[in-house]
């Protein structure tokens, strides 16, 4: 279905995520037909260039993501774009940009700040004072929201004098994942699931986002981040509240914000001692990749030493009715020994077993929900081994692998996202609240971790983390699944 007409102004329109992800998602949303006649992308960065400069570079970028483009559309695509060239932090280009989007000011207009979050306030001030900012009008920001909850809130501020907060879209590309959004599906879309959920039949969650990567050409940023602001702070506790959340009264955007809201706050904080007890800490060494040798982080970012984490693990506890007493063991980081991102449900054991020793052991029942490579879910249930051989029971896995069950093309989380934008639908984005929440929670870990001075624990790259990790999950007498 076709979206509203609108005007997309791209800053950061020669940047990396242009490249790699705007530009291809807005290709296959014209491809399938979504975008009107009438859709403009008005690029808009600080170099000094032209629309046709422009063009031929975003068509490299198409033909470098997109297999099998489609000429024509490719063709139309390409000509839906133009270029301005406005300086972020100062009023240079301005008044080229306001009378490109001045042609036109019934149309849906949207913001997207694919720039550095340095220069957020900064952009949102000029759409402001240059009056560009029509009732119709959006803007979304990617994270990093702040460095913390007060830089956060100040941020949220002065985007808040601009734009009211039904115009704000703040990005999580999380949630726009396929298998992120069938999580509700599956959770609410099903009468199996429910009645189960909750701390009498869950024994524990285990939430991976393993990356096999490093930090490749982002060093820079990264090191001011850490895997905690990077991903934790955002991505896995988006996808821990998914998981936890109460049922909302529907899809609207409020309802399950409002849900999600709660989850967050009802994380249960952790003082200094806590920290250093339910907290691991990573830093890669040199070690082998799938592509060969690598080097470590340090020899990456080329200096001597650096307290930035680029592996946490966390043993994490929602503080409500539904959920005391689970443990949610959470865990990411760069150059590990795969990529891979899952979310697995153990369940608790059968109360009794009716079979006798010769039948084997029961293992409970495992509900893992991969995010990513290979889409899927998967019930792990015990079952009868074929044969006369006599009552022997077997673990196998009841399999939904999305590629094999639809056939189609698992679309990137920023079409989907680009389009919500488009439509007005906040449901997948982060309120204010939900950053201010999540930052509540991260901050005394953080500040624990600065005033602990123990530096991360090195490990080796292509391995699954530092041996902390381990010990973090076993000394529970449970362990991480890792045949991921
Ligand atoms: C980004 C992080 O938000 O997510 C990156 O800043 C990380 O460090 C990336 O690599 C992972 O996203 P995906 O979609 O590849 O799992």
């Amino acid at each position: 279905i076709e979206v509203a007409p609108f005007d997309l102004a791209v800053f950061g329109a020669t940047g990396d995520l242009a490249h790699r992800k705007l530009l291809p998602a807005l290709y296959h949303r014209d491809l399938d037909g979504q975008l009107p006649a009438e859709a403009r992308v008005i690029a808009c960065s600080r170099r000094d260039m032209g629309d046709k400069a422009y063009r031929d570079w975003a068509e490299a970028s198409v033909r470098e993501h997109v297999t099998d483009i489609d000429e024509a559309v490719l063709k139309r695509f390409i000509e839906r774009i133009s270029y301005v060239a406005v300086d972020a932090a100062s009023d240079a280009g301005w008044t080229d940009l306001a009378k490109r989007l001045g042609e036109r000011s019934d149309v849906v207009r949207a913001f997207y700040l694919a720039v550095s979050p340095d220069f957020f306030g900064s952009i949102c001030e000029r759409i402001g004072s240059h009056g560009l900012v029509t009732d119709q009008t959006r803007v979304v920001i990617e994270k990093p929201i702040g460095k913390d909850g007060t830089s956060a809130k100040k941020l949220n501020e002065t985007i808040g004098g601009v734009f009211r907060e039904d115009q704000i879209f703040r990005i999580d590309h999380y949630l726009g994942k396929e298998t992120v959004q069938n999580l509700m599906a599956l959770r609410f879309a099903n009468a199996l699931f429910e009645p189960l959920w909750n701390a009498a039949h869950i024994d524990h969650v285990q939430i991976t986002v393993a990356e096999s990567l490093g930090v490749e050409g982002r060093a820079g940023y990264y090191d001011t981040a850490g895997a905690l602001r990077d991903m934790v702070q955002n991505h896995i506790l988006q996808l821990l509240c998914l998981v936890a959340m109460e049922p909302p009264e529907s899809m609207d955007a409020d309802s399950v914000r409002d849900e999600k809201l709660k989850v967050l706050k009802a994380l249960k904080p952790m003082d200094a001692e806590a920290v250093e007890r339910l907290t691991v800490r990573g830093q890669y060494r040199a070690g082998a990749s799938a592509g060969g040798a690598v080097a470590g982080y340090l020899e990456e970012l080329e200096k001597p030493s650096s307290d930035t984490e680029t592996f946490v693990a966390i043993k994490a506890e929602i503080a409500n009715w539904r959920w005391a007493g689970v443990p949610f063991y959470l865990r990411t980081g760069k150059r590990l020994a795969s990529r891979v991102s899952e979310i697995v449900v153990q369940f608790r054991p059968i109360p009794h077993s009716i079979f006798d020793t010769e039948a084997g052991s029961i293992s409970a029942n495992r509900l893992v929900i991969r995010l990513q490579p290979n889409e899927g879910v998967r019930m792990q249930v015990m079952i009868k081994d074929p044969g006369p051989g006599g009552m022997r029971l077997r673990q196998v896995p009841l399999d939904m692998s999305f590629a094999e069950a639809f056939k189609v093309r698992n679309p990137d989380a920023y079409e989907r996202l680009i389009m919500d934008v488009i439509r007005g639908n906040q449901t997948l984005f982060m309120r204010r609240d939900e950053v201010d929440a999540a930052w509540a929670w991260i901050d005394p870990i953080l500040e624990s971790w600065s005033s602990l001075k123990e530096p991360p624990k090195g490990y080796t790259s292509g391995t699954w983390g530092p041996s902390a990790s381990i010990a973090l999950v076993e000394r529970d007498g449970r362990t991480w699944f890792e045949d991921l």
